[in-house]
């Protein structure tokens, strides 16, 4: 069932659990995690970053796929389809498209041009039934070929643009995109404590999900934040996974068998259970296999 994140996420907030952001790549990324949800009775968020997005042939295509897959699995569970790190002109193609929700990343943008293009962008979404995500000061590492230091948000920028009625925010608090560095100092909880005092209590949003350990993902989720996204755990696993079953041969079309494990229907399925098992251990730590029920 599509829908927007608007309710899912407060009914986590409300909860004390997160909602599991998971990136897509590809068909078998969106068929891995739709099949998961449904399976932990979970409510899920599919993430599209603008770059995987042009990759899998543009917004409607992304759209067109999600829906068919939704529909044509018989999902039952809430499904959000939500535009990742969007420019101001993705997040207006991804309304048209048939998303149901949308980030706008306006973090690199100065803080009044931020402002006035969320409190833009914020009045389109809603307009059309789209949850939306903001997010000020930026959030560490590398997305789509942009590299930043793991940030914290100031919680005054925060109460200014929660101000505008986006539904959750991006906050960072030392949280950082794709592999942690040896050297991190972990998630700084007491500068989440102030952000949420700060937003009145809105759902907030995790980046960088791969590599917090647990703990710390527990006390941010306690914290306030409802929404974790993770994309570069699911790339680790599927790549593992595939390189694990051609190294053992068994996409070598001149062995002596007749099982064709070349056919990508095997060669990708290794992947793609990985993906569903790393879904399953994501769902069970935020806490929400069966609020879906
Ligand atoms: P990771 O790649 O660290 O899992 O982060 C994903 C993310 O935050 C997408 O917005």
């Amino acid at each position: 069932m599509l829908v927007n994140a608007t309710r899912m996420l407060k009914e986590a907030h409300e909860g004390h659990y997160a909602v599991g952001h998971f990136n897509i790549n590809n068909l078998e990324w969106t068929k891995a995690i739709l099949l998961e949800a449904e399976a932990q009775k979970s409510p899920v968020i599919l993430g599209v970053s603008e770059g995987a997005a042009k990759y899998m042939g543009g917004f409607k295509v992304v759209a067109a796929m999600v829906k068919a897959l939704d529909e044509g699995l018989g999902i039952t569970v809430p499904v959000a389809l939500h535009l990742d790190h969007g420019s101001y002109n993705g997040v207006k193609s991804c309304i048209e498209a048939g998303f149901t929700s949308v980030m706008f990343d306006g973090s690199a943008l100065p803080f009044e041009e931020n402002i006035a293009k969320t409190k833009e962008l914020v009045q389109l979404a809603h307009d059309k039934g789209l949850s939306i995500e903001a997010e000020v000061g930026a959030i560490g590492g590398t997305e789509d070929g942009i590299t930043a230091d793991g940030e914290v948000a100031d919680p005054e920028e925060c109460k200014k643009i929660v101000a505008l009625g986006v539904d959750f925010l991006a906050a960072g608090i030392g949280n950082i995109h794709g592999i942690y560095p040896k050297d991190w100092t972990g998630l700084k909880i007491d500068a989440l404590q102030a952000i949420q005092k700060a937003t009145g209590g809105i759902p907030l949003v995790l980046h960088g999900g791969t590599g917090i350990p647990d703990d710390q993902i527990k006390a941010a989720i306690q914290g306030g934040m409802s929404k974790i996204n993770v994309n570069t755990d699911c790339q680790l696993v599927f790549a593992e996974a595939t390189i694990k079953y051609c190294a053992a041969g068994k996409a070598d079309p001149t062995a002596d068998n007749k099982e064709k494990g070349y056919d990508p229907r095997k060669l990708l399925k290794p992947g793609f259970e990985a993906i569903r098992a790393k879904v399953k251990e994501k769902m069970e730590l935020f806490g929400s296999v069966g609020k879906a029920a």
